[in-house]
């Protein structure tokens, strides 16, 4: 069975967890859109790990990763990444595989985004080169990981672009100039070491499915910030959702076999842009201060606020998804009454383009005194949180199917 995990809101869902906790029953995890701007947190040992561009059920000793082609990778934070990893399993990194296809991040994408971000085009993004690296991609000047094993074409198109963000950095930004020869000997050293990673993934993942192997996709960010049906502009620079894996792993799209949502028990997001049921309020302010909510890849504060149904059931349309897990929902313990978005005053249906006026409509359900976070069976739950997570499933035309009560693996409940 292949399986997609995809975050219905702006992500920051928990699917690393959930991806972690799914992963031990499959035998490839696979990333296929975006790179070092996600932050996946699993727990291991006690301790909090946090992935940004290798799969995140990696750490499952019967785990290949797959950076798919569609994802854009930063060298550096990819190595620093698995050097951290080594801590919990010193093979890992025999078990990952970075696909040709993938495009680099470079230090001029890093710089770039800085600059861009502190102008009037800001969006707040993580700064992590990733919108730029994909203009780069699409613009078709980009450089593959592919590209490094051929010195004269990577000297070549490095030269290039050089040549072009520098004039960029020096009369749009006012900045120092970079030299094409010190990022042309540290990307041959990153060359030398990623080799025995580097891989077809069209090829893996074929041969995995022609074996009946499971395959786990991993999406990362969130459907709201799919360049397309997200909420664009304010949105990341690859298709976040489930459609995305066949051209992301090189494989056709009926390999998605079941689609599997991720969404809070309540809405966050980070970095600009509308978010109807945002509360900036005390209610906001206590989801972040229980739920810990700050951005993994830059600690940002996330804004916080209500569940939106109407949301949930855009998101889930465009994704195929037909049931959910619910992560966090310990976090709602002591609100008197929940409120939840059911539609918003100009109609029942989200529209992204109209995103930043609607007025949520909300319904409260009574709230939950009890820690439910060492709840482990359904039947365990308070009456309230059951009748929560019922009228989540009422309004998103949802089934629940799991609800995670905290950020270990075992804390998760099967509904
Ligand atoms: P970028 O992907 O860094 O270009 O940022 C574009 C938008 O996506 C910003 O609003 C970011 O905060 C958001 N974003 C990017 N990655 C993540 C993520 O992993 N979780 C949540 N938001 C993200």
């Amino acid at each position: 069975m292949n399986l997609a995990i995809v975050g219905l809101q702006w992500g920051d869902e928990g699917k690393g967890k959930i991806v972690d906790f799914l992963a031990r029953d499959f035998d490839v995890n696979a990333r296929y859109q975006g790179g070092s701007n996600a932050g996946h947190t699993v727990r291991c040992g006690g301790e909090k790990v946090i992935f940004h561009q290798i799969p995140c059920g990696t750490l499952n000793k019967n785990v290949t990763g797959v950076i798919g082609g569609g994802c854009v990778l930063d060298p550096k934070i990819f190595f620093d990444e698995i050097d951290g990893l080594k801590r919990y399993d010193a093979a890992i990194e025999a078990r990952i595989r970075i696909s040709k296809f993938c495009n680099l991040i470079m230090p001029y994408h890093i710089l770039i985004d800085e600059y861009r971000e502190g102008t009037k085009q800001s969006i707040g993004t993580t700064k992590k080169g990733i919108g730029i690296a994909y203009e780069d991609k699409y613009g078709r000047i980009g450089i593959r990981v592919g590209d490094l094993y051929d010195t004269e074409t990577f000297e070549k198109r490095l030269r290039l672009n050089i040549s072009r963000k520098n004039h960029i950095l020096m009369d749009v930004y006012n900045a120092e100039p970079l030299s094409d020869r010190e990022i042309f000997d540290l990307y041959m050293e990153y060359a030398e070491r990623m080799k025995p990673m580097v891989a077809d993934d069209t090829l893996i993942l074929y041969d995995a499915m022609v074996k009946n192997k499971n395959v786990l996709f991993e999406g990362a960010q969130g459907a709201m910030l799919d360049i397309d049906y997200g909420t664009y502009p304010y949105v990341t620079s690859s298709h976040t959702i489930t459609s995305s894996v066949g051209i992301g792993l090189g494989i056709p799209p009926c390999s998605v076999e079941r689609v599997l949502g991720v969404a809070k028990a309540y809405t966050t997001r980070v970095g600009l842009g509308p978010f109807p049921t945002e509360d900036t309020g005390l209610f906001g302010d206590r989801l972040r201060e229980s739920g810990a909510e700050f951005g993994s890849t830059t600690g940002r504060p996330r804004r916080c606020g209500s569940f939106d149904a109407a949301l949930i059931r855009y998101t889930a349309r465009i994704n195929g998804a037909k049931e959910m897990i619910i992560t966090k929902l310990d976090v709602l313990s002591g609100v008197d009454k929940i409120k939840i978005a059911v539609g918003y005053e100009s109609g029942d249906e989200f529209d992204p383009f109209a995103a930043d006026t609607l007025v949520p409509k909300y319904i409260e359900v009574p709230g939950f005194v009890e820690d439910v976070s060492q709840v482990r069976s359904a039947d365990d739950f308070p009456a309230e949180a059951v009748n929560y997570i019922k009228t989540l499933e009422e309004h998103t035309g949802l089934k629940v199917s799991h609800v995670s009560v905290g950020p270990e693996r075992e804390a998760i409940v099967k509904m």
